[in-house]
């Protein structure tokens, strides 16, 4: 009997090794720099405090007026644009990763809190 207690304890680190990382997953996203200051409120959103900033960071590179020839020659970087393709982005946003339209193209989801946050920003009447 006593010699299965080292396998049992190597049943047990084996297992927090493999486990280990997955209880933590969600530190991961708590270590993705914010872009702006109130995480996921959605609560009296602005485009220029909580639009703007998501945009500058995942779509100026190939949507600033700059760079617009790598998006297709469309420009989000200014309120009225964006407010125009309000909902068009909202449906980029959303799709799998894996689809033709997804955006940002070719890049990763930009996550549930930024999307939540489009959306609510759209629903609020897309305020400047
Ligand atoms: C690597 C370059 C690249 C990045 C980064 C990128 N896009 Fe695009 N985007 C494109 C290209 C190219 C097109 C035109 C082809 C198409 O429609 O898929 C496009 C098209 C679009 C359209 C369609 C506009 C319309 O006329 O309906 C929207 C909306 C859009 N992008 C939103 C975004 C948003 C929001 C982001 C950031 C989260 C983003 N894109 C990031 C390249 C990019």
């Amino acid at each position: 009997m006593d010699k299965l207690i080292p396998i049992r304890l190597g049943f047990v680190l084996i297992a927090i090794l493999l486990l280990g990382p997955f209880a933590c997953s969600s530190d991961k996203y708590q270590n993705i720099k914010p872009v702006s200051t109130d995480s996921c409120s959605t609560t009296n959103l602005s485009y220029a405090a909580d639009i703007r900033p998501i945009l500058e960071a995942k779509c100026d590179n190939c949507h600033s007026d700059a760079n617009s020839g790598s998006g297709g020659g469309i420009v989000l970087d200014n309120y009225n644009a964006v407010k125009a393709l309000g909902s068009s982005i909202q449906n980029r946003v959303s799709l799998p990763n894996n689809d033709g339209s997804f955006m940002p193209k070719g890049g990763s989801s930009i996550g549930t809190c930024k999307i939540d946050k489009i959306s609510a920003w759209i629903n609020q009447g897309s305020n400047p």
